[in-house]
């Protein structure tokens, strides 16, 4: 049958069949809201290329985690900012961590609220890179050594975990690593403890804002080596199977927008949560843009969301997640 038998726009006629006929709803709990927590009191800084996006010392936090609970979100992602940095990243595991106090305020005030811990070295290496570095002395290069990585980060992971997080999301693109975490919570008494793994990473330009938010710029070369070509999908199937045979629990694409066919074969191939991270340089075109007029924010960023959920996402990360929640709220 075709026209005029069929007629699309029957099914477009009012608002009220619309509602009847939408194929995909968008809600608050299928956001998260990353937090950036930082040393010292009374910091509430903006994080100029991400405006409305802010650095909180632990006694400023509270407010923001109090509305972020009181929208009716369930999560926080947590981000932190330390003051000291080395060459192993020891203050990602450090008991009196920044993450690790912060998430241990949270669980006190809200113990409802899900931390998300992300669990990478990048904001805690002097080198900014997501693990150890390995100099070769024959050919002079250096790069991030897999292995003994995967000690630091699973040393960070239980030290999160035993703060409180709810979940552990690791970051870092190493091999095996939700192997090695899940097996560091299994012996430490946590193997009730999920694992949000960054499956499918890319080297992507789209972190740009991020690394100023979290001091976490590498101070030479680039990702390439661990995190993923944006020109390939095949591989992305490959790392989020790992996943899935090393114990993961849910699968993160990243970033979101450009990547949206991945988000769907990820779906369509696995039957884990599917998370998309709707990263900074995301967040910062869209804010910058609605600073000049040039857009109408509160659609454009609904209209985004919704997209991520169409292509498969279950949960979304994302900066706008408090705008989200309270535009939602009004509809
Ligand atoms: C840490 C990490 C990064 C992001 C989340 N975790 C930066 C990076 O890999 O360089 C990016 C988040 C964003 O851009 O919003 N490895």
């Amino acid at each position: 049958m075709a026209f005029p038998t069929v007629r699309h726009r029957r099914l477009r006629s009012s608002a009220a069949m619309r509602n009847l006929v939408r194929e995909t709803t968008l809600t608050v709990h299928d956001l998260i809201q990353p937090l950036f927590v930082t040393h010292d009191t009374n910091v509430k800084e903006e994080i100029p290329s991400m405006p409305g996006v802010y650095h909180f010392s632990l006694d400023r936090m509270d407010e923001e985690v109090h509305q972020i609970a009181e929208l009716g979100i369930q999560g926080i992602l947590l981000f932190g900012v330390p003051d000291h940095k080395d060459e192993v990243g020891s203050s990602a595991y450090d008991e009196q961590g920044i993450v690790q106090q912060a998430t241990r305020r949270i669980k006190a005030l809200y113990p409802e609220l899900l931390v998300i811990a992300d669990t990478c070295l990048c904001q805690f290496t002097n080198t900014g890179h997501c693990g150890v570095i390995h100099h070769d002395p024959t050919t002079g290069r250096a790069d991030v050594t897999n292995d003994e990585s995967l000690a630091l980060l699973t040393r960070t992971a239980v030290s999160q975990a035993r703060a409180g997080a709810d979940i552990i999301a690791p970051s870092n693109m190493m091999d095996g690593f939700v192997a090695a975490i899940r097996e560091g919570l299994d012996e430490a008494g946590l193997s009730h403890i999920p694992i949000m793994s960054y499956s499918v990473k890319y080297s992507s330009a789209f972190y740009g804002p991020f690394r100023d938010a979290a001091h976490s710029a590498p101070q030479f070369g680039d990702r390439k080596t661990y995190q993923m070509d944006p020109a390939n999908s095949m591989e992305a199937l490959r790392e989020a199977e790992s996943d899935v045979i090393e114990g993961a629990d849910f699968l993160m694409v990243k970033p979101a927008l450009a990547y949206m066919d991945v988000i769907r074969r990820l779906k369509d191939n696995f039957d884990l949560p599917i998370v998309a991270y709707n990263v900074s340089a995301e967040y910062s075109m869209v804010k910058a843009a609605a600073a000049n007029g040039w857009i109408d924010e509160r659609a454009i960023v609904l209209e985004t969301l919704t997209g991520f959920k169409r292509a498969g996402a279950d949960i979304i990360l994302t900066y706008f997640a408090k705008d989200a929640a309270s535009w939602l709220r009004q509809n």
